[in-house]
């Protein structure tokens, strides 16, 4: 039996009650500042080290331990999303506009509990611990901004951990898979210049709006006609503008949508012919094509050895949990960045209950996932952690 789970149970009151207050008090990338002033606030009462302004709003949490040279981080993130909660909890957004729609919430909770359980137990840590509360995970760039300023230095850990809620699988179960576990993400932009003019005389001018129309139906056939069946990339297209009215061709089109891949090399390649595509299609018709791409985040990947020792972590000391080791989604997250530079292992906890109601996926304004989950999270981490520890330097 692990201490760190019964602690982790004997908390969950305080640490479900911490999750209704940040998810009342919702605040958008790089906003944090009440979040991350609450999140300290706990952290210091519970004797933990708080370092604070880090990539604006970010913190450091340190927990010293009295032995052994190993290094150990934890990665919670903050901000909330741009949406109007519909939920009608009694703890429901107060901010109208803004929403937890992600369960970022429940991950500084629970985050906050880890830190205080590793806190607690720091005269017997097998060496020292970082969790760090990162702001701007959706999209704004938060994970790459603590690491440009020095999150990973001083000293650079040995593994980085982190959780997601994860809805789309029932409370119970745990994703710990080895290798690519989340997508890359990019947003990218075509703008088709063409020459604008009357819609009774398309011959005086060069129709923009034609053009995207083919370069739409073009770019479907990457992944289908330029990738090997075996290999994976997902292309949507999320946005197309032009023109204000029936009878005015206008004289430029904007096309938006994000590409997802999982590996370096496939991401190339479909980059690579979606220039082609979008270049030669606009030439084709006497327009010009352009594509701007802009990177959310590099896929999770997962390291193989750790991967490895976090499952049996889990398994022995969470026996009740279905382990599943092949999930794998199209959504991205910037954890992908800590990953780069630090071996790590990403876990999804399930987080959907439909006994309880908590069927919404992440990001829709009905989104809420099981608060049971949240002491179990934190023990799982809690036992993870030191589990890596001890075994740090990993090989
Ligand atoms: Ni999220």
């Amino acid at each position: 039996m692990s201490p760190f789970k019964e602690r982790a149970k004997e908390m969950a009151d305080q640490t479900i009650s911490l999750r209704r207050t940040l998810h009342q008090n919702p605040e958008l990338g790089f906003k944090e500042f009440k979040t991350s002033n609450l999140v300290s606030e706990f952290l210091e009462e519970y004797g933990v080290k708080v370092r604070r302004g880090l990539a604006v709003t970010g913190l450091v949490a340190e927990i010293e331990g009295q032995s052994g040279e190993a290094n150990g981080m934890l990665r919670f993130d903050m901000d909330a999303l741009p949406i109007h909660e519909e939920t009608g909890l009694e703890f429901a957004s107060k901010t109208s506009g803004v929403m937890h729609a992600c369960g970022h919430d429940g991950h500084m909770a629970a985050g906050v509990s880890v830190a205080r359980m590793l806190q607690e137990q720091h005269a017997s840590l097998p060496g020292n611990v970082k969790c760090i509360f990162q702001p701007a995970e959706e999209g704004d760039g938060g994970a790459k901004k603590m690491i440009e300023e020095g999150v990973l230095k001083n000293p650079k850990p040995d593994f980085i951990l982190g959780f997601h809620l994860w809805n789309e699988k029932p409370t119970g179960t745990i994703c710990i898979k080895s290798g690519p576990l989340m997508a890359a993400g990019d947003t990218f932009e075509i703008r088709v210049s063409g020459k604008g003019g009357h819609g009774g005389l398309p011959q005086q001018t060069i129709d923009p709006i034609v053009c995207a129309a083919q370069i739409v139906t073009a770019l479907q056939t990457i992944v289908s006609r330029n990738l090997s069946p075996f290999d994976q990339a997902v292309l949507s297209l999320g946005s197309i503008h032009g023109g204000t009215t029936f009878n005015v061709i206008p004289d430029e089109v904007k096309v938006k949508g994000t590409l997802r891949t999982f590996d370096k090399l496939i991401r190339e390649k479909m980059l690579e012919r979606m220039k082609e595509i979008i270049q030669g299609t606009a030439t084709a018709m006497g327009c010009r094509g352009e594509l701007t791409v802009s990177e959310i985040a590099p896929a999770v990947i997962n390291d193989a050895r750790i991967a490895q020792r976090v499952k049996a972590a889990v398994a022995g000391k969470y026996p009740e949990l279905m382990i599943d080791e092949s999930y794998q989604t199209s959504v991205s997250e910037d954890f992908g960045y800590y990953l780069e530079d630090v071996p790590g292992c990403y876990l999804l906890i399930g987080s959907g209950n439909a006994a309880k109601g908590k069927i919404y996926s992440h990001h829709h304004p009905r989104f809420d996932f099981d608060e049971d989950v949240l002491s179990l999270a934190a023990g799982i981490l809690a036992d993870c952690c030191i589990a890596l520890l001890r075994e740090s330097p990993i090989d």
